[in-house]
Order: structure tokens, then sequence, then C-alpha cells
């Protein structure tokens, strides 16, 4: 009848309590109604049954049922763990906090806030403090069915991070004279829908940027790079299509790929911790000097990851797609446009902005556009060995396209147990972010 107990239910040992024998529960386990439910929403009903089984009859003076839903952050700083403080940490840091970090010892950022908590009783004796008050349960199975509403105010999806996570559960307590209580916990998955149909998540988004590669005075051609997608938002499954213009006027073999991004920030105690992966990328062909590589849509898929999570005041977990073009001896050329991971798929009404895209290719007015940077000294050693900043600090020499290499099939492959992961590879922000983000105001429903 219920297949799933072993995998749910706790194997209960009884032993001595107090200097007496104790007798056995067997089984505790808590079934929820719809176990395939992928997530609940606020203002819905949760239910289901506790299932107690017992070898002998039992005196029981309760058994009780708490709800509880809240984010937690928690990491520790200091000499003793492997954390490099990021820069944003620094920016946000406390004095006290700076101070504490700089000493000998590690210290820790906890903070939690909750949205869901809520007690019943299921059965409780009358007279519950009376040592002779108890409610007597014989040998068998026994299911006591419960079931709580999730506040209507707005809950945060549930997600698992390596410095936070966002949980909600419940709890069953079985109270009995004369012995320790004994209690089970599950967790159940939030869902706070978010909708890509709208203004903000309808318009598109684009940038550009080049990049003058040279040695010493011989210097060579920009590389320049441009990027759009048609909408802000879009939903896990689906592929972004991606409109680019990448240009190789240098002597440099370069290129381009694009990549989502994770970036789950946790806050506490006045400090933040940034981890960022990459969840997903597709590789262009080489461009060869002089020439073009236009991307008229080039599909990147979503992988099954946590939707964006952008009102938790201690944790958020936000997206970016990054164009960009790795250039051998020198840093690589990128962009990042911001992304939003909605959880209501576009419904195709915004289409108009799909002719915007079209005016796209004959925007080419940057490739004129006079040079800002300085030309490169020739490259050294460590510019070759570490390209980006966040790449510099991770725990792996690993880039991305090796780590595909190694494995032998895409990374997003591996997202799928995302959130049964261990530590994402990449764990540092990236200190020269370049979100020169140029939100367009055109909007979708003009008709
Ligand atoms: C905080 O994290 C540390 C190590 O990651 C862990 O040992 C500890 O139990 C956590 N504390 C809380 C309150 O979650
Ligand atoms: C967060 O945003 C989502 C989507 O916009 C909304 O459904 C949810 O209620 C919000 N939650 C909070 C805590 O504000
Ligand atoms: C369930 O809640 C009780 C009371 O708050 C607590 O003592 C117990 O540790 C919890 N059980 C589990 C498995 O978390
Ligand atoms: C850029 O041109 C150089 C010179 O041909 C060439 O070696 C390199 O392949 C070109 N870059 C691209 C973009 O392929």
């Amino acid at each position: 009848m219920i297949p799933i107990v072993d995998l749910i239910c706790k194997s209960l040992t009884g032993g001595e309590y107090k200097g007496k024998m104790v007798a056995k529960v067997k089984t505790l386990g808590i079934v929820f109604a719809d176990e395939q439910r992928s997530g609940y929403c606020s203002g819905e009903l949760v239910s289901g049954q506790v299932l107690v089984e017992l070898s002998e009859d039992m005196r029981v003076t309760a058994l009780r049922l708490v709800a509880r839903g809240c984010a937690r952050v928690n990491w520790s700083e200091g000499p003793g763990t492997a954390t490099t403080p990021s820069s944003a940490a620094m920016a946000t840091s406390s004095p006290s906090s700076s101070l504490s970090s700089s000493s000998s010892s590690s210290r820790s950022f906890r903070e939690e806030v909750e949205y869901v908590h809520s007690a019943q009783t299921l059965i409780e004796a009358p007279g519950e403090n009376s040592e002779e008050s108890f409610i007597a349960l014989h040998a068998g199975k026994h299911e006591f069915p419960f079931s709580f509403q999730l506040p209507q105010g707005p809950l945060v999806t549930s997600f698992s991070g390596k410095y936070g996570c966002i949980q909600y559960w419940v709890n069953a307590t079985l109270e009995r004279p004369s012995a320790p209580d004994q209690s089970v916990r599950r967790e159940f998955p939030v869902i706070s829908h978010m909708d890509v149909n709208t203004p903000t998540l309808l318009s598109p988004v684009s940038t550009n940027k080049e990049k003058m590669v040279g040695c010493w005075f011989f210097t060579s051609g920009p590389i320049a790079l441009s990027a759009r997608i048609e909408r802000k938002g879009y939903c896990n499954g689906e592929a972004i299509p991606i409109y680019a213009e990448i240009e190789n006027c240098s002597s440099r073999l370069i290129v381009p790929k694009a990549a989502i991004y994770q970036t789950v920030t946790c806050l506490a105690n006045g400090r933040t911790k940034t981890c960022k992966q990459m969840v997903a990328n597709v590789r262009g062909n080489h461009i060869g000097s002089g020439s073009m590589d236009t991307w008229n849509g080039k599909k990147l898929k979503i992988p099954p990851v946590t939707a964006s999570i952008l009102n938790c005041s201690i944790i958020t977990v936000e997206y970016s797609l990054a164009v960009y073009a790795h250039i051998p001896g020198a840093k690589k050329l990128k962009l990042e446009l911001p992304l939003v991971i909605g959880t209501i798929p576009y419904n195709g009404f915004g289409s108009r902005t799909a002719s915007v895209s079209s005016q796209f290719s004959m925007d080419m007015s940057w490739l004129s556009l006079a040079l800002p940077e300085q030309p490169e000294a020739p490259p050294n050693y460590a510019d070759v060995v570490s390209e980006e900043e966040f790449e510099r600090h991770a725990p792996s020499y690993s880039q991305p396209d090796d780590l595909e290499r190694e494995l032998g099939r895409p990374i997003f492959a591996y997202i799928q147990e995302f959130r049964f992961q261990p530590p994402p590879l990449y764990s540092e922000i990236d200190p020269h972010p370049t979100l020169t983000e140029e939100e367009q105001s055109r909007v979708a429903f003009v008709i």
C-alpha cells in the first residue's frame, strides 16, 4: 500500500531509559498524499499521514506535528578555512567582521528567516501532565492523517546550496510516558512561481565590447563582440536563441562561446558570500582573421536548475548569459547579459519582440568605435595559465570545457542531480563583473 515506506520511515530501536527497558516503536514515518508533487505553492494544502508501526501494545502520551520552512545561511571564514575573502565581501564587511577575519580564529556567519511555522497535535492523552494519562496503541500499523495550509503570503522556492538553503519540512514527534521522544522529519518542495510574461522579463537585453590584442608595438586589430537575447526571462528546458556577432581582426585564433552562469549570494551579519558556477555552455566555430561569425539564434538550452530567487532577504540565486571568446595570451573578452529563469513559460503574446532582432544585425556602429583599451604586453606565463580572477581561485585547474572533455559528456547532464551535488567547482565571485547591461525599453505588446 505504501511502497516507499522504507525510504522515509525511521526504524527505531528500543532500549534502556532511566534504568528501565523501553518497548520498541518499529517504525515512525511520514508520507505525503501526493508524493509525485514537484512543488507546493503558497496557500496550498499539504496533507499526508504519520505512520506508526508497533511490535507490541504501547502507551502513548501524544503525537505532534510541526511544519516549518526557512531560509538559512551558514559559513565560516578565517585562517583555518579555505575561503578567500571576496571583493564583494570586503565591500560589505563591517569593521567588526573584518577585524575578526584578520584575527587567528575563524568566524562563522549565520542567519535564518522563517517562512512557515505551524504546529498541530494529532493525538493527545487527556490531562497530559499526568504520568497516569495515556492512549493505548495496539501492536501493528497505525495511520494518523494530517493536513495544513501553507501561508497565503509569499514563499520562496526551495533551494539547496553550499552556504545556504531554503527548506520546508514536517516533523512528527511521538511522546510516551517514561520514554524519550521519538521523531522523524521529512522535507517537501515549495515553488514560488515566476511568470516570464511580464514587461521587464519580455524585454530584450544586449551589450557589446571590443578588445585590442597586440604584441608591444605590433598591434593587430580588435576582436569585437556583440550579443543580444530577445527576452530577459526564460524557463527551465527552454533553449535561449543567442544573437551575436564576433569579429576577428586580430592575429590570434579565437573561438566564441556562450555559457549560463548561476550566482548564489548568501548574506549574514553584514557579510556576503558568493558562489558562481557555469551550468551550461555552447561553443561556436573558429573565426579566421579579418572574418566574422554571426550567431543568428544559436541555441543554448537551460538545464534543470532552480528558478531565479530574487526576493529572499538572505539568499539570492541569479543567472547570467555570458558570451565570450578565449584569446590566446590575453584575458578573455567576455560579455554578460542578465537572465531570469522563471517557472511560467512564455505564452507567445510578446512575439513582436522577435522582429526587433532583425534590426540588430544592422546596428554595427560599434565596429567603428575608437578603441579605449591599451594594447597588451606580450603574454606572460601567468596570463596564459589563468585568464579570469574567479578561475584563478578555482580549486581545480580544469576549465569548464576541459571538464567536459574529461567527463566525456556535457556538464548540464550533471545538473540533474544539482540539489545533491557536492560544492560547486567555481566558488569565487568575478571581481571584474562586466554587467554592461543595456536594456532596451522597447516592449512586447505594441500591436
Ligand atoms: C554550519 O556549517 C558547518 C560546516 O559547514 C556545520 O558543521 C554546522 O553544523 C552548520 N551549522 C548550522 C547551524 O547549520
Ligand atoms: C518572490 O517573488 C515571487 C515571484 O515574483 C513571488 O511569487 C513570491 O511571492 C515572492 N516572495 C516573497 C517572499 O516576496
Ligand atoms: C523534531 O522536533 C523536535 C521538537 O522540536 C526536535 O527535538 C527533534 O529533533 C526534531 N526531529 C528531527 C528528526 O528533526
Ligand atoms: C584570427 O585570425 C588569425 C589570423 O588568421 C588567425 O590565425 C586566427 O585564426 C584568426 N582568428 C580567428 C578569429 O580565427
